[in-house]
């Protein structure tokens, strides 16, 4: 049951689009890996931003300039804070938690010899995977892969016994499966890599909104989050790193703002993290990522985190009794965020389109994650998602539809 400290239907009012019908239906919306819905706070946030102080921030030298600027710092701010980054610098905006993973490759990346090793669980979304085979294929790094066992945790005597063996520089590996719903138990995993001097990297793309993060408790080296899926809007990402990680690592994207000086033959760069936030930035994202935070963090973590467990509770005790229902990574007490499951005999997508004419949003396919799939000998499944906002009736609904559409899909 859903326990009474979050009161769910006040929340859901506050997010304008879940109050629709699609084709007659009540939108059930349970793609939140994909993307979360926004508050009404993110949306106000963001049209106060364009009504009354909009300007190319860091540049002008009149009042709305001044509120611009002071809007996307207070932002940054917001971000060190949430995630307890020892300092505001640390805090580099960028597009998305895919650019800031590729902001590591392309720049700390840089210093990799043909031979470095970096590792990387099984379980990765391709954009903790893609920048790293690029590496491989301009600087000959190699990329060496952690098994997972059949609930997706990380093989940790193979990742030790790696260690001992290979020159490792960097592990990198996302907090919360994106498929699985399962977390690595990271705080053991980095103290493991930093005995043996290899830096970790923490895609947090689907734990920041489920779970709270601190950067420093963790003892992480790099940390990436998209804003998207923490209720914000799009177009903006964070790349946390130490400042002196940050500090050694050279410009990725060369434009305004990056710079100190510009010669006609030669230039200097700005300091972290300006250096790499060449061009005009996000900054109504911006505002509206400090709006997500400031939401999101007025609910104790330890009831989003109770409720959104009862539901996938929910979620597997009724879908693992559809015959034919398998779920990927099988029932686990530890799930959080997604859930994935195929139904034999049935494709995934055509699952997924009948669900949708029936107004519940759910994902099919790999998700983004091809070596995952392949691992799991699954060609493909279905995935739902959830966020603070679903509710129990939901998933019944979802389980029910399912049991429904099953025959005239065989
Ligand atoms: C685990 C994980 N990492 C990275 C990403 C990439 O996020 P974005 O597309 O916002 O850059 C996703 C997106 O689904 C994800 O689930």
């Amino acid at each position: 049951m859903t326990p009474l400290a979050l009161d769910i239907p006040a929340i859901r009012r506050q997010f304008p689009i879940l109050s629709q019908s699609i084709d007659g239906h009540p939108l059930i919306y349970l793609d939140n890996a994909a993307t979360t819905q926004k508050p009404r706070a993110v949306l106000d946030a963001m049209t106060h931003f364009y009504e009354t102080a909009n300007a190319n921030p860091h540049r002008g030298l009149y009042a709305l300039a001044d509120r611009a600027t002071q809007a996307y710092e207070d932002a940054r701010g917001r971000v060190a804070a949430f995630i307890n980054a020892a300092r505001r610098e640390e805090i580099v905006f960028t597009k998305s938690a895919t650019e800031s993973i590729n902001l590591v490759a392309k720049s700390w990346g840089r210093t990799l010899e043909p031979g470095d090793v970096i590792a990387l669980p099984v379980t990765e979304h391709h954009s903790n995977i893609v920048p790293w085979l690029q590496l491989k294929e301009e600087k000959g790094i190699e990329l060496t892969w952690i098994d997972v066992d059949e609930k997706g945790r990380v093989n940790l005597s193979q990742l030790e016994k790696m260690l001992e063996e290979k020159s490792m520089k960097l592990l990198a590996l996302s907090a919360l499966s994106n498929v699985l719903g399962t977390a690595p138990p990271l705080e053991k995993i980095i103290s493991i890599a930093h005995r043996m001097g290899c830096l970790v990297l923490i895609d947090a793309a689907q734990a920041v909104a489920h779970h709270p993060i601190d950067v420093r408790a963790l003892d992480a080296d790099f940390l990436a989050f998209s804003s998207h899926k923490l209720y914000g809007p799009t177009g903006i990402g964070v790349l946390w790193g130490r400042e002196h990680l940050l500090d050694a690592m050279p410009p990725v994207l060369g434009g305004g703002m990056m710079i100190d000086e510009v010669h006609r033959d030669r230039f200097t760069f700005a300091d972290i993290p300006m250096r790499f936030e060449g061009g005009t930035p996000p900054v109504a994202e911006a505002v509206g990522l400090k709006a997500s935070i400031d939401w999101l963090t007025q609910f104790p973590w330890k009831d989003i985190e109770a409720h959104e467990r009862a539901l996938l509770e929910r979620a597997q005790r009724e879908l693992s009794e559809i015959p034919g229902l398998s779920i990927v990574g099988g029932k686990t007490a530890e799930r959080s965020g997604s859930l994935s499951f195929t139904l034999a005999g049935i494709h995934p997508h055509d699952l997924a389109e009948l669900l949708g004419r029936r107004g519940i949003c759910v994902r099919a396919g790999h998700h983004c994650t091809q070596p995952l799939h392949k691992y799991f000998a699954v060609p493909a499944s279905t995935r739902l998602s959830v966020a603070i906002y679903n509710t129990e009736e939901e998933v019944l609904t979802l389980s029910s539809s399912i049991r429904d559409i099953q025959p005239s899909l065989r």
